[in-house]
């Protein structure tokens, strides 16, 4: 079944810790956190106290979507602050396999995360090491953004890429998603939807959650 991890970009950042705990009893299976550092892409979020306030708030797992330079500076501080697991892109670094090698040993989660513009084919030999493939369906850097429908093909097939290399692996895709276009994601074989907008700014969470899950 399709898991849902509302981003808290569009959460209300004056009352966070209440809307982080809301999300729980919404339905949401998991929290992402986009981090952005105003380099990487032409925006600024938080970062580790940001994490470590949301981890207080709640107990479901949290998913840090890094848009940063350079990550490697900042991997362990992250996992420190509470992160479950980190996703990061490999456009941003040239030390991806030791932040791979580096989450692995801190014992969580590890994500790479490709840009619409980035081939499925230049991550291909991360497969078999990563947990997490993180498909941006709209380019990093804001929430509300149009979903971009290229993006299902590419989700096609990095299902085939599961199939073949790693049947664990979890396919998320992040951006633009809403209850019309979810089952499009699901169908071509997504695990987790990110879901900014559309949940938080939903009249009722709770229903729009149930319909982001329902409709697969
Ligand atoms: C974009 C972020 C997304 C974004 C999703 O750079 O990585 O996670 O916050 O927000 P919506 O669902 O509004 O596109
Ligand atoms: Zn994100």
């Amino acid at each position: 079944m399709l898991k849902i991890a509302p981003s808290i970009l569009a959460a209300d950042f004056g009352k966070m810790a209440e809307e982080v705990a809301s999300l729980e009893k919404c339905g949401a299976d998991i929290i992402h956190c986009d981090v952005m550092d105003g380099v990487f892409v032409p925006n600024i979020t938080f970062g580790m106290p940001m994490i470590k306030a949301v981890r207080k708030a709640s107990g479901l797992p949290l998913d840090v979507h890094l848009m940063i330079i350079n990550p490697e500076k900042y991997i362990d501080e992250f996992i420190d602050a509470g992160a479950d697991c980190i996703s990061f892109h490999v456009a941003a670094t040239q030390k991806t396999d030791d932040i791979l090698n580096n989450i692995k040993k801190r014992g969580i989660k590890s994500g790479i995360a490709i840009n619409p513009d980035i081939p499925l084919e230049s991550v291909k030999r991360y497969i078999e090491k990563i947990d997490m493939l993180l498909i941006m369906s709209v380019y990093a850097g804001f929430g509300g953004q149009k979903f971009i429908f290229e993006s299902i093909k590419k989700i096609e097939n990095a299902a085939e890429l599961k199939k073949k290399y790693n049947k664990n692996l979890l396919i998320e895709v992040d951006g633009g998603i809403n209850t019309q276009n979810v089952w499009d994601v699901a169908a071509a074989g997504a695990d987790i939807a990110v879901a900014g907008s559309c949940v938080f700014g939903a009249a009722d969470r709770e229903a729009c959650i149930a319909t982001l899950k329902g409709r697969q």
